[in-house]
C-alpha cells in the first residue's frame, strides 16, 4: 500500500473521498478545506447518515471526487484512542470492497483530534485492515488500493507517517509468521526466518540448536522439544544502536510452533489452533522487524525459545524431574504445561548473558487468562511497578488492553513440589495464570520484569469483538505495545 499525503487545498481528483462525520452533525470534518463548493449539497446526505460510530454511508458526489464516503465518530466525549483507527479501516475496506485503485481520507481538524494522532492511527487502521492470510491460496485475491491522506504538510507528519507506516508493517509481519500452518512452520523456520530478517535488516541473529542446547545446560527448552522430530531452537535476535556500554531490554516471546499437549495430551476440539501457540516468538520478531527499521537509538535483544510439543516415545512425561537453566529443578505434573519451562530457560539466560534494564516476555501461556479476562484484554503479571506503569501509559495510547493480576509469595508457595524446587502446575485450577508467572518469576533474580499472557488476545477467537482491522487469525497483539514504550524510553 503505496500511502501518500496531500494539502488539502490543492489535493488532486481523487477516485473515493472519505471524511469523518460526528454523532448528529451536519458536517463531513475538514471538508471545506478541500473541496467547499460540494458541502451545500451534501447537507442532507450528512444529517440522514447521522455520524453514529463505524457507520459508513456511501454517495455519488462531484468536484474532487465522484464518489465520496462519509464515515462516522460517533459522539466526541466517547472518543478514545482507537476511534480513528477503527472507522479508518471500515473505510479501507469498503475502498477494496469497490475495487478501487486509490481512495483518500482528509484528516479532522486539531480541535477534534490532534493530527498526529490522526495521521497514526489513519495508517494503522487502513494497513492492519487490508490484510489478507493468503499464502495457501490458489488465487490470490487481496487488491490493496493506495492512500492519500489530506492534511496540512509538515515534517513531523511525514515523520509519523513513516513511523506508523513501519509499526504497522511490522504488526503485518507478525501476523504472516503466526498465520502459519505447523507442517509448513517448524522451530527451525522460525530461525530461518530471523536469520533471513536479520541479514536484511542489519541484525545479529544467532540460532542455538539442540546439540548446544543440551551442553549449555538448557534443559527445559530441551525435555519439552524431545518429543518432537523437529528439533528444538533457541532464536536470539540484536539491535545494537544504543550506546556501547548501555544495559538492552530484553523480550523474550513462546514460540510453540504446535501444542498437542504432549504425553498430557489435548482433547481434539480446536486443536488446530494450538498452531497460534508460537504467537509470543512471533510478536518479538515482529518487534525486532520494526526496531531495526526505526533505527531506534536503543540496544534490545530478542529471545525465542521454539519448540513442537509432541506426544511419542521420547517425550518428556508426567513424573520427570528436570534441570532448568537457572539451575533449579522442576517436576513436570503436566506436560501441556510446557510454556513456563521454555521461558524460563530463556528468562533465566536472558537475565545472565545480557544483565539487561528489563525483561517482558509475550506468551499464549495459560488457558485460564480467557476464563479470567476473555479474549480481548491480556494479563500482566511484574515484580516492577515503574515498569508495569510504563507498558500501561503505552496500552493507554495503542488501546491494546492489559489488565495486571497480582504475584504474592502465597501464589509462589502454591508451585511447591515435594521433590524438586517446584512443579509444573499450581494447586488445581486455582489462579492457573498467576502460578504459571510464579514459574516463570523462579527463572529471574532481581531485573525488572513484565510477563504479558496473550493466550485470548494472539488470534480471533469466537469471543473475540469484531474489529477491521483483525481480520480472522493472528492480530499480532503487543507489536504496537511495545513498539510505544520502546519509543519512549
Ligand atoms: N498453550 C496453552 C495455553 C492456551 C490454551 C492458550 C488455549 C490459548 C488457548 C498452554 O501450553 C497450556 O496448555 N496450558 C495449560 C496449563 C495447565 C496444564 C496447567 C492450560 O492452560 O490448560
Ligand atoms: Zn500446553
Ligand atoms: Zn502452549
Amino acid at each position: 500500500m503505496k500511502i501518500r499525503v496531500e494539502n488539502p487545498k490543492n489535493s488532486k481528483k481523487t477516485m473515493m473521498l472519505c471524511g469523518f462525520v460526528l454523532e448528529d452533525s451536519d458536517k463531513v470534518l475538514g471538508l471545506e478545506k478541500v473541496d467547499a463548493k460540494i458541502i451545500s449539497s451534501l447537507k442532507q446526505s450528512i444529517k440522514d447518515m447521522g455520524g453514529m460510530f463505524g457507520k459508513i454511508v456511501f454517495i455519488p458526489s462531484e468536484g474532487k471526487t465522484s464518489r465520496m464516503l462519509l464515515a462516522g465518530l460517533g459522539k466526541k466525549e466517547n472518543f478514545t484512542n482507537d476511534t480513528i483507527r477503527f472507522v479508518s479501516g471500515k473505510i479501507a475496506q469498503k475502498a477494496r470492497e469497490l475495487k478501487l485503485r486509490e481512495f483518500s481520507i482528509i484528516v479532522p481538524p486539531s480541535s477534534i483530534v490532534e493530527p498526529i494522532s490522526a495521521v497514526s492511527q489513519i495508517v494503522e487502521g487502513c494497513k492492519m485492515s487490508l490484510y489478507k492470510f493468503e499464502k495457501y491460496k490458489s488465487k490470490k485475491e487481496n487488491i490493496i488500493p493506495d492512500l492519500t491522506i489530506l492534511v496540512s504538510k509538515s515534517e513531523k507528519i511525514s515523520k509519523m507517517i513513516k513511523t506508523s507506516d513501519i509499526i504497522s508493517d511490522g504488526v503485518l509481519f507478525t501476523k504472516d509468521i503466526a498465520n502459519l500452518p505447523p507442517n509448513d512452520c517448524t522451530p527451525t523456520t522460525l530461525a530461518n526466518v530471523s536469520k533471513i530478517l536479520s541479514k536484511k535488516n542489519r541484525m545479529k541473529c544467532s540460532i542455538i540448536s539442540k546439540k548446544e542446547l543440551e551442553k549449555k545446560g538448557f534443559g527445559g527448552i530441551v525435555a519439552v522439544g524431545q518429543g518432537s522430530k523437529n528439533e528444538p531452537k533457541l532464536i536470539i535476535l540484536e539491535h545494537r544502536m544504543g550506546s556501547r556500554n548501555e544495559k538492552p531490554i530484553v523480550l523474550v516471546g513462546k514460540a510453540v510452533t504446535f501444542d498437542t499437549g504432549g504425553i498430557s495430551l489435548k482433547p481434539g476440539e480446536k486443536m488446530d489452533e494450538m498452531k497460534f501457540d508460537k504467537c509470543g516468538g512471533c510478536t518479538v520478531i515482529g518487534i525486532m522487524k520494526a526496531v531495526s527499521e526505526l533505527k531506534l537509538p536503543i540496544n534490545i535483544v530478542g529471545i525465542i525459545p521454539s519448540v513442537e510439543n509432541m506426544p511419542g516415545g521420547e517425550s518428556y512425561r508426567p513424573g520427570d524431574i528436570i534441570k532448568l537453566y537457572s539451575g533449579k529443578t522442576a517436576e513436570i505434573l503436566n506436560t501441556d504445561a510446557e510454556g513456563r519451562i521454555i521461558l524460563s530457560d530463556a528468562l533465566s539466560f536472558g537475565e545472565k548473558q545480557y544483565s539487561p534494564k528489563a525483561i517482558i516476555d509475550f506468551a499464549t501461556l495459560t488457558g485460564a487468562c480467557i476464563i479470567a479476562l476473555g479474549t480481548n484484554v491480556a494479563g500482566i503479571i511484574s515484580n516492577d511497578e515503574k515498569l508495569t506503569q510504563k507498558i500501561k501509559e503505552s496500552s493507554k495510547r495503542t488501546t491494546e488492553e492489559i489488565w495486571e493480576l497480582p504475584l504474592n509469595n502465597d501464589y509462589m508457595d502454591m508451585i511447591k513440589s515435594d521433590v524438586a524446587d517446584m512443579k509444573n502446575v499450581g494447586i488445581g485450577r486455582a489462579a492457573g495464570t498467576i502460578t504459571a508467572a510464579a514459574f516463570l518469576r523462579n527463572a529471574i533474580k532481581d531485573t525488572p520484569w513484565v510477563h504479558i499472557d496473550i493466550a485470548g488476545v494472539a488470534w480471533t477467537q469466537v469471543a473475540t469483538k469484531d474489529k477491521p482491522y483483525n481480520p480472522k487469525g493472528a492480530t499480532g497483539f503487543g507489536v504496537r505495545l511495545i513498539l510505544d514504550y520502546l519509543q519512549n524510553i
